[in-house]
């Protein structure tokens, strides 16, 4: 775990046996569940930054149901054999982060969410697993080395260019996933009166994009509670009347996925 650093002092983080601690003793211990908390309380905006803990249980129950291992997959090919280090931000309830442990069981793999019911729920999941380590923190201040990343993967999460660029070696690669045109079309059709296309990310300060790739299929859902966990986990159910989320529900929900990845490289 040598690439993490002090979130106050930026010095190395050296595990002790009640956590980790740097030189100026700044010391954060392990939670129960496995994980470290490196979100200073000068960082955290509000109590619970990050998404609801309704809203990660939900995530996790649809990935669970297996909906998005086409692009969970697509992921573990794009990885390069030879990474030693990587880093997913915005990792939520771990589904992904865990496979990226599965497809580089040599690797040192860590995730980071500001949101501690997220990390909580993945590291729970990660107990038995060695090289896999999850942390509460901000990917606008990350808790890691300089150059100390192979690759780091942002899958439906915010980052900051800079930090980016700081802590993946040269050479190094980001893949970054966002939803693509027609993602979710049918529904955002239903409730929005005004379908707007997703923003596509643009190509972050310090890297040049090598690869694209899309990824499309048909969704099915006929189980009205996955069906339900898809609704809650998108900033849909906040705006859902309730009759107009009653009848999504009444029917086997019949949709599009629609996923960009980007590969970049640091120069
Ligand atoms: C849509 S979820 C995606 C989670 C996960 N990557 C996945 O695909 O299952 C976005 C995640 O970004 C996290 N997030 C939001 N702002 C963040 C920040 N500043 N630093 C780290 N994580 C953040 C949220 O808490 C949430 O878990
Ligand atoms: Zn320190």
């Amino acid at each position: 775990m040598k690439d993490l650093r002090c979130p106050l002092c930026c010095q190395p983080l050296l595990q002790n046996t009640q956590g980790l601690a740097c030189a100026n003793r700044h010391q954060f211990d392990r939670a129960k569940e496995g994980y470290f908390n490196l979100l200073p309380v000068q960082n955290k905006h509000s109590r619970e930054p990050g998404d609801a803990k309704e809203q990660l249980q939900a995530r996790r129950q649809f990935l669970q149901a297996g909906f998005f291992d086409p692009l969970k997959m697509r992921l573990q090919e794009l990885l390069p054999a030879t990474t030693s280090t990587l880093l997913d931000i915005g990792c939520g309830e771990g589904y992904f982060t865990a496979g990226f442990s599965d497809a580089l069981p040599q690797a040192q793999i860590y995730g980071i969410d500001i949101a501690k019911a997220g990390v909580r729920l993945a590291a729970k999941t990660a107990k038995d697993k060695t090289g896999l380590t999850y942390c509460v923190a901000s990917s606008f201040d990350l808790p890691l080395a300089d150059n100390s990343m192979d690759v780091v993967t942002r899958i439906y999460a915010p980052s900051k260019d800079a930090e980016l660029c700081r802590v993946i070696k040269p050479g190094g690669k980001l893949v970054i996933v966002a939803p693509g045109e027609n993602h979710l079309l049918g529904l955002r059709a239903r409730i929005y009166k005004e379908v707007r296309p997703h923003p596509q990310p643009m190509t972050p300060e310090g890297f040049a994009v090598v690869e694209h790739h899309r990824l499309g299929s048909n969704l099915r859902v006929n189980e009205p509670d996955i069906c339900a966990a898809l609704l809650a986990m998108t900033p849909f159910a906040w705006r859902l009347a309730p009759e107009l989320r009653d009848s999504i529900l009444a029917s086997e929900l019949r949709d599009t996925l629609d996923f960009t990845i980007n590969v970049y490289s640091k120069n």
